[in-house]
């Protein structure tokens, strides 16, 4: 097969925010496989925010992109050929296969092979993958929300705040968002029903803290953190005692050269004296419970409990906008470039077992606590 793989490279580090010059447009011949590889056709690219973590040269999570390498992204993308006895050929799977129309890989420990009995191909990438796993391990785990309680949430309309505020919505919280503009603040009222929702831009702390004052009357028992930075110091004078805060992401800081140069008030007097619990979140540590989380939402969203929005963008040239789409806040749902269809004749996985995990009479709960180990209780 003589396949050309048209890619997005990233060029060199950017001083601060990436800007078009970051990417440049690429094409290559893909090369016979060697012992254990196998092809992937890409399916679908998702735009994470942590993907400007990645350009960075600075202690990360996440593996650091060298300039000149294909851009890091995860994607859903089809097997179309194999040399490794684990992997079969119409398989589609998950994994970091990158800005490009193929991958080849090795990874059968980091790429995983997935049911579309259980969901869509491109809900692996949003709400039964990344943003939902996101969502369902935080928040339970870390922030352990109960009824009654208020969580506020930044970038409360983005995918991983809107399933959090989903999520805390059905424990039986009152969820406030904070988001850009009050157009937005209308938006996810009505998309993701939060009780209120407050916008920080053109706002001082200060002033942020009083319209955070007035959409939690009973104070703030959870911060669901995906942004750092100001908006997070506004919450500081707002908390119960006992609150958690729960560090997802670093939205607010994305801009700074180096997020060392963060700077701000110090929190240490309202953690003592408030006994609160902060802790950092990475979805990386809990993938060996993943699909618990799963075939838990995949129910969830099969019963009405959850949505799901995307935001599609067609084809390979279109990812640097989709990118700055994403890095820009006019997604509208979670951004995904969609490349190619599934073959569903050539997919080999079982399809009525995934359908079954998430039958009406199958007790899905059960196994998914089973296997995440996380107590939910919506
Ligand atoms: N730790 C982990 O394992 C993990 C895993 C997945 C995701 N995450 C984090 O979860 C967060 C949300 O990710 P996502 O994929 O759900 O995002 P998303 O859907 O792409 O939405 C991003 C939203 O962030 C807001 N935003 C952008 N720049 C901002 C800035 N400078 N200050 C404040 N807000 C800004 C925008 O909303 P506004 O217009 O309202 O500002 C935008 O809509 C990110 O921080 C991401 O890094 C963490």
């Amino acid at each position: 097969m003589n396949l050309t793989n048209n890619v997005i490279r990233f060029t060199d580090r950017p001083e601060g925010r990436p800007t078009a010059e970051t990417f440049a447009f690429d094409s290559e011949t893909i090369r016979p496989l060697l012992n254990n590889e196998f092809l992937v056709k890409n399916l679908y690219l998702s735009m994470d925010p942590a993907l400007v973590g990645r350009m960075r040269k600075e202690d990360n999570y996440a593996e650091s992109v060298e300039p000149g390498e294909v851009m890091h992204a995860y994607a859903i993308g089809q097997v179309i050929q194999s040399n490794n006895k684990k992997v079969k050929v119409g398989e589609v799977r998950f994994g970091r296969f990158d800005m490009q129309e193929y991958a080849i890989s090795n990874d059968t420990e980091n790429t995983k092979a997935i049911n579309l009995g259980l969901a869509d191909p491109s809900w692996y990438l949003s709400l039964v993958g990344i943003t939902g796993a996101t969502a369902y391990f935080s928040l339970f785990d870390i922030g352990q929300p109960k009824r009654g309680e208020t969580i506020v949430i930044s970038a409360g309309g983005s995918s991983v705040g809107s399933t959090v505020a989903q999520m805390a919505k059905k424990v039986g919280c009152r969820t406030v968002a904070i988001v850009s503009t009050e157009e937005k603040a209308k938006q996810v009222i009505a998309d993701w029903g939060y009780d209120a929702a407050v916008c920080y831009r053109g706002k001082s702390t200060e002033e942020l803290e009083k319209q955070l004052a007035l959409a939690c009357p009973r104070g703030v028992d959870i911060y669901y953190d995906n942004t750092s930075g100001d908006i997070s110091e506004a919450l500081l004078d707002l908390y119960n005692e006992n609150a958690r805060i729960v560090v997802v992401g670093r939205l607010g800081i994305s801009h700074l050269p180096d997020t060392r140069l963060d700077t701000g008030r110090r929190d240490n007097n309202v953690i003592l004296s408030k006994r609160i619990k902060k802790q950092g979140f990475v979805l990386l540590d809990y993938q060996s419970k993943i699909m618990g989380a799963v075939i838990q939402i995949a129910k969830w969203i099969k019963q009405g409990d959850l949505k799901i929005k995307e935001d599609i963008l067609h084809g390979i040239d279109k990812t640097p906008e989709a990118f700055f789409r994403m890095l820009d806040g006019k997604n509208d749902g979670k951004q995904l470039v969609k490349l190619a269809d599934v073959n569903h004749q050539l997919d080999p996985s079982p399809r009525w077992l995934g359908a079954h995990l998430i039958s009406k009479r199958f007790p899905t709960s059960i196994l998914a606590l089973m296997i995440s180990r996380t107590r939910t209780s919506i």
